[in-house]
């Protein structure tokens, strides 16, 4: 995916409209998420909607997935998912939005995370002005980190390595559910991230409906946290036909190191 393509200092803007975001406005009210707007989001190719079914089917049937993982090569299968997470409104809205306010907070950003669809990420920042330093517990996805910035490593035990207050902002998307999965471990990554923001840091929590329960509802989040109401980004924001919530929050002043 070739997507470096201004030399200006800001980057340009991905196509899509902020039309099918929804804000939820009080911190834990329900997510509902109604199927409103599906017609507002783009629609694939054939070849792309097949790779999808496909991919996806490869990944719920245990046997069919055996044979369908032989005939498609990883790195292709790969490359369809990164294709497919990079065309949600929630992606797009990540581009334009969150990566702006995050690289506005005059201090290093953390990424924990990464995958091939965030590998630019750092770009996107660096042309913000920002520095980025990203973080995954796995080696192999170490390629699309931050270059020069990237750390592999257990998340949960990050206040161990890195200084308190070390970082402006932290961007902890896609990771609950995908490793920090039950509620004891979450906990824990709200109080490391406590640890590692500076006072009025910014934490932006990105997770999915289908796969975690609400985490404001930790009492990390409570006890740390509170929702980044004074900024100009919402508390809360979903998106129509998606799983993705993300919650916005500052670190209390009194909770930090
Ligand atoms: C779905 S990717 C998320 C990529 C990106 N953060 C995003 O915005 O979607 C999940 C990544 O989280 C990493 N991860 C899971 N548990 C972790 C932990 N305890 N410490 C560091 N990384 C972890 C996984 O290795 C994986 O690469």
């Amino acid at each position: 995916m070739q997507r470096h393509t201004t030399s200006t200092n800001v980057p340009k803007t991905r196509g899509k409209s902020n039309q099918n975001i929804m804000q939820v406005e009080e911190q834990n009210a329900p997510v509902e998420l109604p199927e409103t707007v599906l017609s507002e989001v783009p629609r694939r190719g054939w070849f792309w909607t097949i790779s999808d079914k496909i991919v996806a089917a490869s990944f719920k049937l245990p046997l069919v997935g055996q044979v369908l993982r032989r005939i498609f090569p990883r790195g292709l299968r790969a490359r369809i998912h990164a294709r497919r997470v990079w065309e949600l409104a929630s992606r797009a809205y990540m581009e334009n939005t969150i990566i702006p306010a995050l690289a506005a907070t005059d201090g290093i950003v953390l990424q924990v995370g990464t995958d091939r669809y965030t590998r630019h990420y750092s770009a996107l920042f660096e042309r913000y002005g920002c520095v980025l330093h990203t973080m995954d517990s796995e080696p192999e996805v170490a390629l699309f980190g931050a270059p020069g910035h990237h750390l592999t490593a257990d998340f949960l035990k990050l206040d161990e390595h890195v200084s308190p207050g070390a970082y402006s902002a932290v961007l902890l998307s896609g990771v609950f559910g995908y490793g920090i999965d039950d509620v004891i471990s979450q906990d824990r990554a709200l109080c490391v991230c406590s640890k590692i923001l500076r006072p009025g840091g910014m934490l932006v929590l990105g997770w999915n409906t289908n796969l975690v329960d609400d985490p404001l509802k930790l009492p990390g989040a409570s006890e740390f946290f509170a929702g980044a109401a004074d900024s100009d980004l919402p508390v809360r924001v979903g998106f129509a036909g998606e799983t993705t919530i993300y919650d916005f929050m500052v670190l209390m002043e009194s909770t930090a190191e």
